[in-house]
């Protein structure tokens, strides 16, 4: 959904769409679906009745699990896709948007940039907005220029190999301090609550953040399944922190275009290009264009987000204004635990 797909809703797996798959086929995955989901374990969920608990990880029974199938079952990668990776409130709207606006800079002026008058979420889409969309004319997987830019919550160890394998598409993963993500994500889904429900008290979503009781979570293995990734395959994921990007925004733009195949040319440092990136991408900017205050965001025919709740704050260490010492030592604690001997640390 946006950053996460709270309530996607769809009756049956048949309705995700991609003209390579087949009808029988499809339909396995729907027995599969079928045939799981009375088994799997349920926990509370955060804005829906409850998330349940698929090979170690927690998703929406309606939506992601399914597009999880699907991806598993059918989606065929090309070599040039660009993934976007992340835990949800990790910071996927910033990279969105910093990743189009790099591939893109020799098609588009900063003057008048698609980034000035369409979000990041449509300028790079969710790959399950796609797959639940129906009208294929607008979402057709397989009429998208190379390369793809699609973005993804799924955990990496989740992925086919198809995805994984040495020869395929490549992946940036951003991650966050847990304490932000759970703020944010506190903050996020109350907006996005039903209103017949009331809203969830940090003490709540507190507990089932730490229990791993979240969408796409436990976060510690999330976040861990990527890194590990990345110090295996260098080449394929590369692996980028919310605080390292804010302290120095110019030097991960920098790598972010190396990565991708996109290097800046001495020509392009010296006008200025990887400046007017991280300028046209910055929070300051993007929270105040009238595309990100008042349009909505589609993710599905079910799920329609406002664009202005993806921009609040965008500060480091603003869990300073809701945790309580005692949470935020345990939230510590755990996150030593967890990382502890992989060599990936949050904060100073
Ligand atoms: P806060 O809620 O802490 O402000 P995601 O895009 O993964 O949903 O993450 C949302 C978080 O990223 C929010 O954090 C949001 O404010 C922040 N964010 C969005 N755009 C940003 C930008 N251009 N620069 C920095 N942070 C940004």
């Amino acid at each position: 959904m946006a950053a996460f797909q709270p309530s996607l809703e769809c009756d049956n797996i048949s309705n995700i769409h991609s003209e390579q798959t087949d009808s029988d086929l499809i339909q396995k995955t729907d027995e599969r679906y079928r045939e799981t989901l009375p088994n799997l374990p349920k926990g509370k969920g955060w804005i829906t009745e409850h998330l349940v608990q698929y090979q170690g990880f927690w998703l929406t029974p309606n939506a992601a699990l399914k597009i999880l199938m699907w991806v598993q079952d059918h989606f065929k990668p090309r070599p040039t896709d660009i993934f976007l990776a992340s835990f949800p409130k990790s910071g996927t709207t910033w990279l969105k948007a910093l990743i189009f606006a790099t591939v893109n800079r020799t098609r588009y002026g900063f003057a008048d940039h698609p980034l000035l008058t369409t979000g990041p979420h449509d300028c790079f889409p969710f790959l399950d907005a796609h797959l639940q969309e129906k009208d294929r004319s607008r979402f057709d997987l397989d009429r998208f220029p190379s390369p793809r830019l699609l973005s993804i919550h799924i955990p990496y160890i989740l992925l086919p190999n198809s995805m994984t394998d040495h020869q395929s598409c490549r992946f940036v993963y951003i991650c966050r301090d847990p304490k932000d993500v759970l703020v944010s994500k506190w903050l996020f889904l109350n907006k996005l609550r039903p209103k017949d429900l009331p809203p969830i008290s940090l003490e709540e979503a507190f507990e089932l953040f730490c229990q791993g009781i979240s969408h796409y979570g436990p976060f510690w293995d999330h976040v861990l399944g990527y890194w590990e990734g990345s110090l295996e395959t260098p080449e394929k994921i590369l692996f980028l922190k919310y605080e390292d990007l804010k302290k120095e925004p110019l030097v991960v733009v920098k790598r972010l275009g190396d990565f991708l195949g996109y290097p800046f040319s001495l020509e392009e440092e010296s006008k200025g290009v990887v400046e007017e990136i991280v300028k046209l991408c910055s929070f300051e900017n993007l929270s105040t264009l009238e595309v990100n205050k008042v349009s909505e965001q589609k993710f599905s025919k079910d799920t329609i987000i406002d664009n202005r709740h993806f921009f609040r704050k965008g500060k480091v260490g603003d869990w300073k204004t809701y945790l309580t010492t005692e949470m935020v030592e345990r939230l510590d604690e755990i996150t030593y635990e967890k990382l502890l001997g992989s060599g990936l640390v949050f904060g100073s």
